[in-house]
C-alpha cells in the first residue's frame, strides 16, 4: 500500500520541479511559508530546553526539498536529509549550498537507513502521517529508535485526529476518510488512493510509548482556521 504513496509523492515533486515550486508547503498554497508556522513554533520552543542537544548531527526523515533541515542546521547542526522521492532529493541538493548538509534517497521504514549511523536529533518532517500501514509505522519507530544516539531527541510533527468533519466535507471534496486513512481521488481513473494516516492524537502517543520512547514535551493543536485536521508535536527520547 505504501509503495503507491511513494509514487504519489514522487509525482508531486516532478510537478514541483516542472513548475519551479520550491517545497511542499508552497505546493499546498503559494501563500504558505516554506515551513509551516506550527512546526517552526514547536522547534523554536524545543531548542532552548536543557535536554535538547546544542550541537551534533541531525537527520530529517521525509525531508522533501529540505526547508526544515536547512533551518535547523543554521542552529549549529550538521544534517542528513532522507526522502523516498528521488526528485525531492534532486531538488533538495539543488537548493542547498551549505557543505554540512547532505541528502540520501531511502525509505525510512527500510533496513537501509540503519547504516546512516547515530544522530543527536531526529526530525519527522511530516513523514509519519504519510506512512499508512501498521507494520510500516512500527518500522518507522524502530528505525528512529535505532538511529537515536544516547540522550538524542526524536521530534514528531504530524497530522492527527479528531477531525473536524464539517470542515472536511467543505474542503476535501475529492477525498474520503475510512479507518483513519485519508484517501484522495485520482484524476486519471477516479480511484481512491490512500495518502495519509490521520490517527487520533492519543493513538499516536500510544505508538510512541510502545516504541519504548519517553515523551519530554507534547503539544496537541486542534483543527483551526478551516483546517479539518489537528497537529501533534512531540519531543521524545529513549
Ligand atoms: C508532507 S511531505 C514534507 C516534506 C518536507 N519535510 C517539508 O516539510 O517540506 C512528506 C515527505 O515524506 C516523504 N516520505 C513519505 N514516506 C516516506 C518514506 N517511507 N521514506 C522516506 N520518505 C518518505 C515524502 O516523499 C515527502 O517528501
Amino acid at each position: 500500500m505504501d509503495r503507491k504513496i511513494h509514487r504519489y509523492h514522487e509525482q508531486a515533486y516532478q510537478k514541483m520541479k516542472a513548475s519551479g515550486i520550491c517545497c511542499w508547503e508552497k505546493l499546498l498554497s503559494p501563500q504558505n511559508k516554506d515551513i509551516d508556522g506550527k512546526s517552526k513554533r514547536f522547534l523554536k520552543d524545543v531548542f532552548p530546553k536543557s535536554w535538547f542537544p546544542k550541537k551534533g548531527k541531525v537527520v530529517e526523515l521525509g525531508c522533501g526539498t529540505g526547508p526544515i533541515l536547512r533551518w535547523v542546521c543554521k542552529k549549529g547542526f550538521s544534517g542528513l536529509g532522507v526522502d523516498v522521492s528521488k526528485t525531492a532529493i534532486y531538488l533538495a541538493k539543488q537548493q542547498t549550498k551549505e557543505g554540512n548538509i547532505h541528502f540520501k534517497k531511502a525509505d525510512v521504514c527500510s533496513d537501509e537507513i540503519k547504516k546512516f549511523g547515530k544522530f543527536d536529533v531526529i526530525i519527522d518532517g511530516h513523514c509519519l502521517h504519510c506512512i499508512v500501514s501498521v507494520t510500516e509505522r512500527r518500522r518507522f519507530f524502530k528505525n528512529a529508535s535505532k538511529l537515536l544516539s544516547k540522550d538524542g531527541i526524536l521530534i514528531i510533527m504530524t497530522m492527527c485526529g479528531p477531525i473536524n468533519k464539517d470542515e472536511f466535507i467543505k474542503i476535501c471534496r475529492n477525498s474520503k476518510i475510512s479507518n483513519n486513512i485519508l484517501y484522495s481521488k485520482m484524476v486519471k481513473n477516479n480511484a481512491y488512493m490512500p495518502i495519509r494516516k490521520i490517527l487520533p492524537w492519543k493513538n499516536i502517543v500510544t505508538e510512541i510509548k510502545k516504541a519504548g520512547l519517553d515523551i519530554l514535551l507534547s503539544r496537541y493543536i486542534k483543527p483551526y482556521r478551516g483546517d479539518p485536521f489537528g497537529s501533534l508535536m512531540i519531543a521524545a527520547t529513549k
